[in-house]
């Protein structure tokens, strides 16, 4: 299968390509063979970026006419190009960050999934009539788009949790400038192209390729020139806390999916071996660099023992390897994500019990892992971890450590593995496996996560249901399904009095007469 993508790739602003702000392009490499370029990405500058918010701006009002079931018709267009264009794109995401092939592919589907729902919301759109406290007068709501949202999200899911926004924000009438992740460059040049193709005019998406700092630049820019209306991000919760703030000073509300210390609570009457598949999954799947990845499996006391060898036993037969292969997962995602995770290993202290594998840290001739798919030298790719003994007060058990690494601590009551997993303070992706369902019911309304499974793994959010978190991962704004509307529309309430006289609310209401000293009997 191919994965085609031009050798060089720039901006993309009112449908034109910008120049490059610098002199040399950056390197998009395929992570499962680290001297693979996949393309050369030209990055803007914050003029660049601050120049694409400008043709949002320009471009916004006439797409804002476009009648709402119009606009649809683009989601539509948008979700068969990606549809026929699956195979392509899947074998692009797997070249340029290292996510496996099946895993690519369901990627690829969220995005259809997420027109399907949208190209119907073309019709629906729905506001209120609502009665009047007052004769001869009538209310109303209306959804008004907000204006140019600036997009920018992170490269583990370079194409379907872009879609989370730029469907929704297409479809109700705003413009939008869209910053991927540079390491994910191509997968999104790719998706742009597709969006371009089905309908929608030049200028009313625009792609902006630039690194985070010039991005933040940029943003500070057109946020200070009054050009973005509302920020999407979607990324680590360090870079979510300055974005929010920057925002504050602009009196907006950013749309935030930060990260995940997503704890997964074992207990003593759970179905054991399905535990494990749902860690499993959910710990090592895309490399553990979801945002929705196992950090902490909270065990009870009385199955700690029995969990944490299955668990052992399954990882350390897991296929880990070659992308393009049945693999569990391939390579991290980029060569800053392996430094970070060198770091994060670097927590695991004397008290810990270390399992799941032939070794610790990268894989390679000199630290193999047995039953590796391919040629482990040529990639970015790490021993999956399991650390048991974890404590509370460990980095480990308190900070999302974004790859192959899953924690492991025993509790004794339900209320403490309610504690601890509330105790990191994010609150994205919360998992029991368990067959009481007063246990369940007990994990709903303690947990602090904006999402709970229930004999699930952490991951697999569908398209259609709030996807968001709390805490340190987000501001409680939510994507996805009918909800995602509130952050790309704004609600406007008019009233319309047809007396023909001033009728003052609140003072010339009528009012019913009762005798409300009236008792039975
Ligand atoms: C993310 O990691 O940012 O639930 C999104 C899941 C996917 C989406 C994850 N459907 O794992």
């Amino acid at each position: 299968m191919s994965s085609p993508a031009p050798n060089r790739i720039s901006s993309i602003v009112a449908g034109r390509p910008i120049g490059p702000a610098g002199s040399d392009p950056l390197p998009s490499t395929n992570p499962a063979d680290t001297t693979e370029v996949v393309t050369l990405v030209e990055l803007a500058g914050p003029d660049g970026f601050a120049a694409a918010c400008q043709a949002a701006r320009d471009a916004q009002p006439g797409w804002a006419d476009v009648p709402a079931p119009v606009r649809g018709q683009a989601i539509a267009n948008a979700g068969r190009l990606v549809a026929a264009n699956a195979e392509p794109l899947a074998a692009l995401i797997t070249r340029e960050i290292g996510k496996p092939l099946a895993e690519a592919r369901g990627e690829v589907q969220e995005i259809v999934d997420t027109c399907d729902f949208f190209l119907g919301e073309g019709r629906r759109l729905y506001g209120q009539t609502v009665p009047s406290e007052m004769p001869d007068k009538q209310l109303f709501t209306f959804r008004t788009p907000v204006g140019v949202a600036a997009v920018i999200t992170a490269g583990n899911f370079p194409v379907a949790v872009p879609s989370w926004y730029l469907v929704p924000a297409l479809l109700c009438g705003n413009a939008v400038v869209w910053k991927p992740a540079e390491y994910a460059a191509a997968s999104g040049h790719a998706l742009f192209e597709l969006f371009a193709h089905a309908g929608v005019p030049a200028g009313v998406l625009n792609l902006v390729l630039a690194d985070g700092a010039t991005t933040f630049t940029g943003l500070q820019r057109a946020l200070a020139a009054g050009l973005v209306d509302k920020v999407g991000f979607t990324g680590s919760t360090a870079v979510g806390v300055r974005i929010g703030e920057l925002c504050g000073r602009h009196l907006q509300s950013p749309c935030l999916e930060l990260g995940g210390k997503n704890p997964m609570v074992v207990t003593e009457d759970a179905d054991l071996e399905l535990a494990v598949t749902g860690a499993l999954f959910s710990g090592f799947g895309t490399a553990g660099q979801r945002c929705t990845s196992l950090g902490t499996v909270l065990v009870h006391d009385s199955v700690h023992g029995e969990f944490v060898s299955r668990f052992d036993t399954a990882t350390a037969a897991a296929r880990i390897g070659t992308p393009t292969e049945d693999v569990l997962y391939g390579p991290l995602l980029d060569e800053k994500f392996a430094a970070s995770y060198q770091t994060y290993l670097g927590w695991i202290g004397d008290h810990h019990q270390v399992l799941g594998s032939t070794g610790v840290g990268r894989i390679g001739a000199d630290n193999p892992r047995a039953g590796f798919v391919g040629d482990p030298s040529r990639g970015l790719y790490y021993h999956p971890v399991i650390v048991d003994g974890v404590r509370p007060d460990d980095a480990i058990f308190t900070t999302e450590t974004f790859g192959p690494l899953v924690g492991v601590t025993a509790y004794r009551s339900l209320d403490e593995a309610i504690e601890l997993a509330n105790a990191p303070g994010y609150g994205l992706s919360s998992s029991i496996y368990t067959t009481d369902p007063r246990k369940v019911f007990a994990f709903r309304r303690g947990i602090s996560a904006g999402m709970v499974s229930v004999n699930n793994s952490t991951s697999g959010a569908e398209a259609h249901l709030p996807f968001g978190g709390n805490g340190r991962s987000g501001n409680g704004s939510r994507q996805s399904g009918q909800w995602v509307l509130d952050q790309f529309t704004r609600w406007q309430a008019m009233n319309w009095d047809y007396s023909g006289t001033l009728q003052k609310a609140q003072m010339d209401t009528m009012a019913v007469n009762a005798d409300l000293d009236f008792r039975l009997g």
